[in-house]
């Protein structure tokens, strides 16, 4: 079963998440990640731009949601909110409402932040959103999670984080162990609701 984990990263912060949710998912016997990056939007966006890009995951096409048993979907905090290429992403999936690509998939979302109080939660629930418009069913990361008691940065009931302030070398131990925790989940969801 193919999961498809979407996001979009300038800096690699949220790509590293995307990542652990990534070997998260393939814990699972049965369950491979599908890694794909939303593609930046400009000012004037028709310029069209290569299926894939010079680096980083390809860019996510119409059918890998259809593909897909669940979805992983991030952005990088932008003034509390998800970034545009992340809400352009999710403007563009008329057709998957309609047609009810997603629903009844499980769905998680993560984030990364510069500041500990920076919104990461504020974002985390925004994308959680749109979400729930296409019927997804919203997994987040459950206080069993012993990490979620002892971070002292990234890592929320809502979804999976990281706060660059607390860690110039990338993730902490515990955003890494809760977003693989995260991935893990998604996988199991997604094998127990597939019809
Ligand atoms: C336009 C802009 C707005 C930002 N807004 C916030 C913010 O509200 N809070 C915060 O903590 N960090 C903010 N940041 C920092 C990014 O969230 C942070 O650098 C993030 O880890 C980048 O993720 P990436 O490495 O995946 O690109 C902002 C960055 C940019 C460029």
């Amino acid at each position: 079963m193919k999961i498809l984990v979407v996001y979009y990263s300038v800096k690699g912060a949220t790509e590293a998440l995307a990542r652990a949710i990534g070997r998260g998912i393939e814990m699972t016997s049965g369950c491979e990640a599908v890694l794909r990056a939303a593609p930046p939007v400009a000012a004037q966006s028709s310029q069209s731009l290569p299926a894939v890009p010079d680096s980083g995951a390809p860019y996510v096409a119409k059918d890998d949601l259809r593909d897909c048993g669940g979805l992983a979907l991030g952005s990088p905090t932008r003034f509390g909110a998800p970034s545009a290429p992340i809400q352009h992403f999710l403007d563009g999936l008329a057709a998957e409402w309609v047609s009810g690509a997603l629903a009844s998939k499980p769905a998680a979302v993560f984030t990364s932040s510069n500041s500990m109080h920076g919104g990461q939660e504020a974002t985390l629930l925004s994308l959680a959103v749109p979400l729930l418009h296409h019927g997804m069913v919203l997994a987040g990361i459950p206080y069993t999670e012993p990490e979620l008691r002892k971070t002292l940065s990234g890592g929320s009931p809502y979804g999976a984080s990281h706060v660059e302030r607390a860690s110039e070398n990338g993730l902490t131990g515990e955003e890494k162990t809760l977003a693989e925790a995260l991935g893990r989940r998604l996988a199991s969801l997604a094998q127990a609701l597939a019809p």
